[in-house]
């Protein structure tokens, strides 16, 4: 199924849905308090970040709903929401109903070229997308997820292996130099999934700060 430059399969498995070749994840893959703990975002029971967040390849996480519940401004972007190429599969039923529900909040697109002004969102958070990427496609999008960071605001982007993360560190501060501080922070967890049974995760969470 394709549409507007995605294409939404069924992997060869049988397990889940392939959009651009990423697999999607969402309600059932992490809970919330794990995405929370990979985001550095654990220090309050539900999500609360003041000003507008955007969350890049959300899926159908719990991590927008949580935000959104709790009456935060926030905007998820992936490729495939406001799209009429839901499989029928369990994945796909998912996704569509996360498409109904929180039509409002989320819009269509690449998170390597963003639809949204230089500096316009507070926070721009992602989980588990720069590590389904190429290197080239995660540099493009934490450029972007900078360039759309308001001064005094951050971006958090989970999932880098820390090769990976450096390399791009470094690119960051050579274009934004003193106006950015950037930070890298391994996380790990552990927990139990409803299929895969006990799953250990870690990554390095990418943090830049962006000077008033
Ligand atoms: C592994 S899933 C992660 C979903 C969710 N953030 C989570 O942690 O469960 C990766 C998501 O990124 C989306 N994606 C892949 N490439 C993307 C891109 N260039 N721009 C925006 N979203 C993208 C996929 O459609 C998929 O929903």
């Amino acid at each position: 199924m394709a549409a507007d430059g995605v294409t939404v399969e069924i992997p060869k498995s049988g397990d889940g849905v392939l959009a651009n070749g990423v697999l999607v994840t969402g309600t059932d893959d992490y809970p919330l308090s794990v995405m929370q703990h990979h985001l550095g975002l654990e220090k309050t029971p539900t999500p609360t970040l003041p000003g507008k967040t955007l969350s890049l390849g959300e899926g159908y996480s719990r991590l927008l709903p949580a935000l959104a519940d709790n009456g935060n401004d926030v905007t998820g972007i992936d490729l495939w929401y406001h799209s009429d190429i839901y499989p029928g599969s369990y994945d796909g039923k998912q996704m569509r109903a996360f498409n109904e529900k929180y039509r409002k909040h989320l819009i269509r697109g690449t998170a390597t070229k963003l639809p949204a002004d230089d500096e316009s969102f507070d926070h721009v958070v992602s989980h588990e997308l720069v590590n389904n990427v190429p290197l080239e496609v995660q540099r493009a999008i934490v450029m972007e997820a900078v360039r759309v960071t308001a001064r005094g605001g951050d971006t958090r982007l989970f999932g880098f292996k820390e090769t990976d993360a450096r390399a791009t560190v470094a690119a960051v501060e050579e274009k934004y130099g003193a106006a950015v501080t950037t930070r890298l922070e391994k996380h790990a967890s552990d927990f139990l999934h409803p299929y895969a049974g006990r799953v250990s995760l870690s990554g390095w969470l990418l943090i830049v700060d962006k000077a008033k």
